[in-house]
């Protein structure tokens, strides 16, 4: 399977980071390799550390990023470890920081990985391929009440309660395998005039996806130790798709870009909290009219940036 992915939001996630060429930067999702490249293309004396859960990508970026791999340190980890794993190569801060997050156009196409209800195979949705929980024991194992919270809460799904009474039922006769049987259970939840539109399972699809990778709890803490990583004036540029990751980007952003954070009837400051950073970004960046022509999946990307102080 050919690895396919055009990079969202490129040449302002880019700008966005200012790159020195002497400095040091982390691409937290390597992905296909896109942003990696032009990043790796400004550095003269700079040095990239690129991070991706999946083997694949890193397999496959590491070739297409051949040419500049003496710049370039791959590590097949959760960008949750920046902090360890940027020790363990001896480096203490960087210049700025990338993350364009969510999955790859790869994994969504490719059938074996199990992410997609466009593809037949088994459920999978893990980006991580070594770890233990994936989409099959979730829907295979998870309570009603679990199941129909994750819809709700992960994939605004307002048939949950439907959809997780329906998988409970039948999965008491048979395993829920494929993506496809669990793309029919969705769809099948729905009125009747609902049928024969399999894109109604999307929201599932995501919601589960999310829970199988930690994804919101991952970027909590992850977005805390990215900014503690970062030099001053070195830039952290985050890419979201989903509107409670952007939640957590932009409420994080905030804390640490007030300097008081006392209530308002406080007439004198108590808490001496001082913001760390600097909004470079107060509303984020959305694709252009042609971006959005020419990929339809960046549609729900938001870039925030901010500054170290
Ligand atoms: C949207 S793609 C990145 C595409 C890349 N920017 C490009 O231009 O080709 C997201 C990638 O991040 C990886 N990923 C997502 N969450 C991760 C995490 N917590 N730690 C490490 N990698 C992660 C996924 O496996 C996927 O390959």
């Amino acid at each position: 399977m050919e690895f396919k992915h055009i990079s969202v939001l490129k040449d302002e996630s880019i700008a966005g980071l200012n790159i020195n060429p002497d400095g040091l930067y982390v691409d937290c999702t390597l992905g296909g390799g896109g942003h990696s490249l032009e990043i790796v293309k400004k550095l003269t004396t700079g040095r990239l550390i690129c991070f991706d859960k999946d083997t694949d990508a890193l397999a496959f970026a590491s070739k297409k990023l051949e040419e500049y791999k003496d710049k370039i340190t791959f590590i097949n980890s959760n960008f949750l470890n920046i902090d360890t794993e940027l020790e363990a190569l001896g480096i203490d801060k960087v210049d700025g920081i990338l993350a364009d997050l969510g999955v790859s156009s790869y994994q969504i196409d490719t059938a074996e990985r199990g992410f997609s209800f466009m593809h037949d195979g088994r459920l999978d949705m893990r980006m991580d391929k070594s770890q233990k929980l994936d989409a099959y024991y979730i829907v295979n194992n998870y309570s009603e009440e679990e199941l129909s919270k994750i819809m709700f809460l992960y994939g605004e799904e307002k048939n949950s309660r439907q959809i997780a009474r329906k998988i409970v039922k039948l999965r008491e006769s048979k395993p829920i395998e494929t993506t496809f049987e669990l793309r029919d259970i969705i769809v099948s939840s729905y009125p009747p005039k609902f049928q024969g539109k399999p894109h109604l399972s999307n929201k599932v699809f995501q919601a589960i996806r999310i829970e199988v990778n930690n994804e919101l709890k991952d970027l909590e803490i992850a977005v805390e130790k990215m900014l503690q990583k970062l030099n001053k004036f070195g830039r952290l540029c985050i890419i979201t798709f989903h509107p409670l990751e952007d939640r957590i980007v932009k409420q994080s952003f905030k804390l640490h870009s007030t300097d008081c954070l006392c209530p308002p009837r406080i007439p004198k400051c108590i808490c001496n909290h001082h913001a760390d950073i600097k909004l470079i970004t107060r509303h984020p960046t959305v694709p252009t009219d042609n971006e959005l022509l020419s990929n339809t999946r960046s549609a729900s990307a938001k870039l925030r940036i901010a500054e170290k102080l």
